[in-house]
């Protein structure tokens, strides 16, 4: 986080962000954070106290009565660039909550928690990797963390597309060329030719995302042109 293009943005002022200890809030001499779970089963569950305590600490920080408050988690509503679009664009702070073990104690999330959010559906061991998806996602459309807008808005996902392939040099790669019509200067025929890779790649692998679409008339003859 600290590295590479949201590194330079926080130097820069741009954006911030910070961890916060959970252990610090704790009550108990050994700074234990989690216990056995009511109803048996193995593994333990997070406290509610030092996490609300520590969300508290980090409203008062900032001034704030609240912050709104994720909890990431695999029982949460799948992270796409839609939640990652409101977010950048309702909140100019957010805490991140990462579970560990076997999760959370419910009355938290009740108590604290604005909405959970999941990675995927797949179990990591805690919530810092996807708390680090999610904020990377969100910085990279604050205003100023990237160079200029359209290398959000020309990327996959933005409007419920996926990319077009991309090429650099050389032109030729161990016997592989670059399509010929990006060498050929042609704007125009360019840009139709992305448009086109971008329809005929969502089709191919995103089904589910290419249905959602609402094709112009153009899109249906660069599927017809280019699709064959
Ligand atoms: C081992 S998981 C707990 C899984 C939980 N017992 C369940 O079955 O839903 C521990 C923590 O990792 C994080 N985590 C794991 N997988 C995640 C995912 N796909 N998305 C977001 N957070 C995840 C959450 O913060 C979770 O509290």
């Amino acid at each position: 986080m600290s590295g590479s293009i949201t590194g330079r943005a926080r130097e820069r002022g741009i954006i911030d962000f910070r961890a916060w200890q959970i252990r610090d809030f704790t009550k108990n001499k050994q700074k234990q954070t989690d216990d056995y779970p009511y109803g048996g089963g193995r593994g333990c569950v997070m406290y509610a106290q030092p996490l609300a305590d520590c969300r508290r600490a980090v409203c008062d920080s900032a001034g704030r009565e609240s912050i709104h408050t994720i909890c990431l988690s695999p029982a949460g509503r799948p992270f796409t660039q839609d939640i990652a679009k409101r977010l950048s664009r309702e909140h100019d702070r957010i805490i991140l909550v990462c579970g560990h073990y076997e999760g959370i104690d419910e009355r938290f999330i009740d108590a604290c928690v604005d909405e959970e959010i999941s990675l995927g559906d797949f179990v990591l061991t805690g919530g810092e990797i996807p708390a680090l998806a999610v904020a990377d996602a969100v910085f990279r459309l604050v205003p100023g963390v990237l160079p200029d807008e359209e290398c959000v808005t020309d990327e996959s996902h933005w409007d419920g597309l996926l990319e077009h392939p991309q090429y650099t040099r050389p032109e030729l790669w161990e016997g592989r060329a670059v399509p010929e019509l990006l060498l050929s200067g042609h704007h125009l025929n360019i840009k139709k030719w992305r448009r086109a890779m971008s329809l005929l790649r969502t089709r191919a692998r995103r089904p589910d995302m290419f249905e959602r679409l609402s094709l112009s008339d153009e899109d249906l003859k660069l599927l017809r042109e280019f699709g064959s």
